[in-house]
């Protein structure tokens, strides 16, 4: 099923409520929305202060990744954590080059980095320099980044504490409600202590408008390709007991529906489901992004070195969780730079890369993530973790 335009399908889940058995609403979890194992890592994540360097892994696994796909395996010691990608945990050719993956990677570093800081801990990051290929055919644990630890003062941030409320919003927002120039100001400064990382801003309504429609036009031609609907595919989970049993990918109650209509779909079979998805109205995924005032692009030096998407995660990261400390909800909406990986790995021409450099109207920056925020109309739902022990090595 595709992700965008499954997401984009609410309206008319809602005139399907006839369609949904009520008897598959206590099996489907609609009653138990947050609920359960796969969600107990937002509950118990600070519930244990003595258990040493233990405690960071528990916040970076609460981090955003593409998918929900969890790339993260983690050597724990005293003195340091080595963090490594399972290059298993992929979605194949949607993330040719497993950018995303790494960049979310980055993600769970920056929580940890916060973490540590929390912890009483003075945490050194290093990240592992290299050049990203295609995906391994066999899966390996591949070292990207390793943090050291010793001790330090107890540094609790709002960031920190953002922790546990941050989500991936996909539902409408509020787009009379603008945004206060403090916040695009603390944003705009996120990356100012990185020499390979920009965050690029746009609230004016002609910029949005062209991002818009430049990633509406993406995520069309992206997903015509079984193939990357077939990666997408393998971390859409459906079934309640799915969800509880793997505690990853994207579940329905993440999609961003109103709650009656998440509560509806739950009940849907999968059959009509994909009906629902395809029946989305023409360009409402532009119509979505736009009801957000602010559009956002980081953007590095370049977008193949594997250090510069873990510094990217680690601002995504770190802008979200700001946003949800100031009240405000954020998407990553990243299908035009998926496009140029895309472009890339069937050789074709580099279309995407020159609309995006036209948007940033600077060539020496080259965008690697996209997102968008603004003050939500619903809030948005935890989605699913697996348990530390299970990423653990
Ligand atoms: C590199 C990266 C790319 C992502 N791209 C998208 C995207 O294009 N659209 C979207 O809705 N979510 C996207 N996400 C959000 C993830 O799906 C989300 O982080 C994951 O499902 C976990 O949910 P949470 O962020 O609510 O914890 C992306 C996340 C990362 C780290």
């Amino acid at each position: 099923m595709k992700r965008r335009s499954f997401l984009k399908g609410a309206g008319i889940v809602t005139v399907l409520v006839a369609g949904g058995g009520v008897w598959r609403a206590y099996d489907q979890g609609v009653f138990s929305v947050g609920k359960g194992p796969a969600y107990e890592p937002w509950r118990d994540w600070r519930s244990n202060p003595n258990e040493g360097a233990l405690a960071l892994v528990r916040a970076a696994i609460l981090a955003a990744s593409p998918h929900n796909t969890q790339p993260w395996l983690f050597k724990v010691t005293n003195s340091w954590i080595e963090l490594y990608l399972d290059t298993d945990r992929n979605v194949g050719a949607l993330d040719p080059y497993l950018r995303e993956e790494h960049l979310g990677m980055g993600c769970a570093i920056e929580n940890l980095m916060l973490a540590a800081a929390a912890s009483g801990y003075l945490a050194t990051v290093t990240l592992i320099p290299g050049k990203l290929g295609p995906i391994p055919a066999e899966g390996k644990p591949k070292l990207v980044a390793r943090v050291d630890l010793v001790a330090g003062k107890h540094e609790e941030s709002e960031l920190y504490d953002a922790i546990p409320r941050r989500h991936t919003n996909r539902g409408a927002y509020n787009s009379q409600i603008p945004i206060p120039p403090q916040f695009v100001d603390a944003l705009s400064r996120l990356a100012s202590e990185e020499a390979d990382a920009r965050i690029f801003l746009f609230t004016a309504d002609g910029d949005r408008k062209k991002i818009a429609e430049i990633s509406s036009a993406a995520n069309t031609e992206l997903y015509s390709d079984p193939e990357v609907e077939g990666g997408s595919d393998r971390w859409i989970r459906i079934k309640w007991s799915s969800v509880q049993k793997y505690r990853d990918g994207l579940t329905i109650d993440a999609f961003g529906l109103p709650p009656i209509a998440t509560a509806v779909a739950k009940t849907m079979p999968l059959w009509m489901l994909r009906w629902a998805a395809s029946r989305s109205t023409a360009n409402g995924y532009a119509h979505l992004m736009l009801s957000a005032p602010l559009i956002g692009i980081i953007a590095v030096s370049d977008r193949y070195d594997q250090a510069n998407c873990l510094r990217a995660g680690r601002i995504w990261q770190r802008a979200h969780l700001l946003a949800t400390a100031r009240g405000l909800a954020g998407r990553p909406c990243n299908e035009a730079v998926e496009m140029i990986d895309h472009e890339r790995a069937q050789g074709k021409p580099a279309q995407r890369a020159g609309l995006l450099a036209e948007v940033l109207g600077d060539t020496t920056w080259q965008p690697t993530f996209l997102f968008y925020m603004g003050y939500p109309i619903w809030a948005a739902r935890s989605s699913p973790r697996r348990s530390i022990d299970r990423v653990v090595l």
